[in-house]
């Protein structure tokens, strides 16, 4: 390589890579994806070369993509064995017109947030096994942006002059197809019925709905997860931090995850938000709002008494605030309360989808 090694390397993102394989594979030109501004070498994730732009915009391929899952399923220079159907969503596997002969995933399977699009490209391929389709896989990310002119861009090149394209794209576009991950976030005072609430819902799930639960209740986050961790403002929102980068990762999965922390500060609430919902999960808050009275009333671990006796400083609603939610799902008062009435209401905020397995 001449003087490609001079030019600065730039990773421009998933998406403007998968359009550069789009281009490369002769599906679109240069100018309908807007390649970044050379002099440039364009890099993968991992730093691999992928092609360089000159100064002039001019675009020379380097080594192929590193290697990703379903590689061996991407479309190729050779184009695709007609009629085929372009399918971004599993429910549009149930209309594929008679006569089809592959089926083309639209989805990314490059980098680590992209659950969604590995779980289509399964499903996908479970359609063809089971239909006697081939499979290709376009590089067409379920949350890129242009999502709907790539979807018709692809459409239009793989059909050529006379060749038939299907388009079974959900009408929504991106995000039609989302993960079945949820995370439950059970936040309110030491005393309110967290742990009871957070206890039930996870037996219920897994007896009667036999789904993947995991329990981060908040006392043995601390005793494990968090160790060490004290409870000022700058510890209880690191704890509170890992407690949703682990939920978020279990969504991420199509788990379910089930935390029961006090998660007093509204920030850093909104940061789990960001963290589940940024990898395609859904966060059901239930602010369990059994009030400071009944909490002390109830008294269980005798911690009140020896905050009010000056003895544990910040303790959440003595001497350090509680800010009540304004984005709950759902708010409970367990005060006098039957658990499996409670534990109904947040089983139907979950939504969830009936189970096929
Ligand atoms: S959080 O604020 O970081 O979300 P977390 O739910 O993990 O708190 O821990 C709360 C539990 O720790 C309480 O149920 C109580 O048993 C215990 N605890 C010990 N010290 C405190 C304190 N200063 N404030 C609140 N809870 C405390």
């Amino acid at each position: 390589m001449s003087d490609s090694s001079a030019y600065p390397a730039l990773f421009p993102g998933m998406p403007a890579l998968d359009d550069l394989e789009l281009v490369r594979l002769g599906l679109l030109a240069p100018d309908d994806v807007g390649v970044p501004a050379g002099p440039v070498t364009v890099v993968d994730a991992e730093g691999v070369p992928v092609a360089e732009v000159g100064a002039d915009g001019s675009l020379g391929w380097l080594s192929p993509r590193s290697s990703r899952p379903f590689e061996g399923w991407h479309l190729t220079e050779d184009g695709v064995e007609l009629p085929a159907a372009l399918v971004d969503d599993a429910a549009a596997l149930d209309r594929v017109p008679e006569g089809t002969r592959t089926l083309v995933a639209l989805a990314s399977t490059d980098g680590d947030d992209n659950q969604r699009d590995l779980d289509l490209v399964r499903a996908v391929r479970r359609a063809a096994d089971d239909g006697g389709y081939a499979l290709r896989v376009a590089p067409v990310g379920l949350a890129a942006p242009d999502r709907r002119q790539r979807v018709e861009q692809v459409r239009a090149a793989l059909a050529g002059d006379d060749g038939t394209v299907h388009d079974l794209t959900a009408a929504t576009g991106h995000g039609a197809y989302r993960s079945r991950g949820v995370v439950v976030l059970l936040s309110g005072l030491s005393g309110s019925g967290k742990s009871t609430l957070a206890r039930a819902l996870r037996d219920r799930l897994v007896e009667d709905e036999g789904r993947a639960v995991s329990l981060l209740d908040g006392d043995v986050v601390r005793r494990h997860l968090s160790a060490g961790l004290g409870f000022s403002p700058e510890d209880r929102e690191t704890n509170i931090r890992r407690i949703g980068w682990v939920a978020a990762e279990i969504a991420r999965h199509g788990g379910i995850a089930i935390a029961s922390p006090i998660a007093p500060f509204e920030r850093t609430r909104q940061d789990v938000r960001a963290m589940v919902e940024g990898r395609g999960g859904r966060l059901v808050l239930v602010h369990v709002a059994t009030p400071l009275e009944e909490c002390e009333r109830r008294d269980r671990k005798g911690l009140y008494a020896r905050a009010r006796a000056g003895e544990i400083p910040d303790f959440t609603g003595i001497s350090s605030p509680y800010e009540v939610p304004t984005d709950a799902t759902l708010t409970l008062d367990t005060t006098g309360q039957d658990v499996d009435p409670l534990v109904d209401q947040i089983l139907a905020a979950l939504e969830l989808p009936a189970t096929t397995d």
